[in-house]
């Protein structure tokens, strides 16, 4: 009788020590958990992730492209010469990556504050800097823009 007890005591010991065993690994995981979460970086906002996603497609962005049909391209190339890029198309086309958004600190179109000092170099400067590229930005933005695209785009982004 008194063996039964002892056996129903060791288990109700051994029930006991693991349960605060657990207690305190859930208490800790909890502590451990939630530092984990506090150290990562405060939530990627939309804005953050979607300037990511700018920078990785223009990284992964094809040099060249293929034209797969040739229908129409005597009018389209008779086109293209008649009616040249306007500053805001070719910087659609190949600035605003980063431009519109900031990205990697570009100055945004639009924001005077962002343009305010760059201006004071006027015109040429902006453009031989476009050309030949400036800190995190890639000479002609990346682009094959000729120095007189590259002018019109200047010009369109700066307000000069
Ligand atoms: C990959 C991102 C990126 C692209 C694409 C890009 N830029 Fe930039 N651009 C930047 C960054 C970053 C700066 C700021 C550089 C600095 O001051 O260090 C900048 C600065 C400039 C400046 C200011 C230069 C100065 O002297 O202060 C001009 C002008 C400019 N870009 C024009 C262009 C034009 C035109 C295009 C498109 C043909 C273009 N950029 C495409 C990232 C980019």
């Amino acid at each position: 009788m008194s063996a039964d007890t002892n056996n129903t005591d060791i288990v109700d010991l051994s029930l006991k020590v693991g349960l605060s065993v657990l207690g305190v690994v859930l208490f800790f995981s909890f502590f451990i958990f939630s530092g984990a979460v506090s150290f990562e970086s405060p939530k990627p906002s939309a804005n953050r992730l979607a300037m990511l996603e700018a920078a990785a497609l223009e990284r992964i962005r094809p040099v060249g492209q293929v034209r797969t049909s040739i229908e129409g391209e005597g009018q389209a190339s008779e086109q293209a010469a008649a009616a040249p890029k306007t500053g805001e198309e070719l910087v659609n086309g190949a600035c605003a990556s980063c431009h519109a958004t900031g990205l990697l600190n570009a100055p945004k179109i639009g924001v005077s504050e962002d343009w305010v000092a760059r201006n004071e170099q006027g015109l040429d400067g902006l453009v031989e800097s476009a050309i030949n590229g400036l800190g995190n930005m890639p000479p002609r933005g990346g682009s094959s823009l000729s120095d007189e695209e590259i002018r019109l785009a200047v010009k369109y982004m700066s307000g000069l």
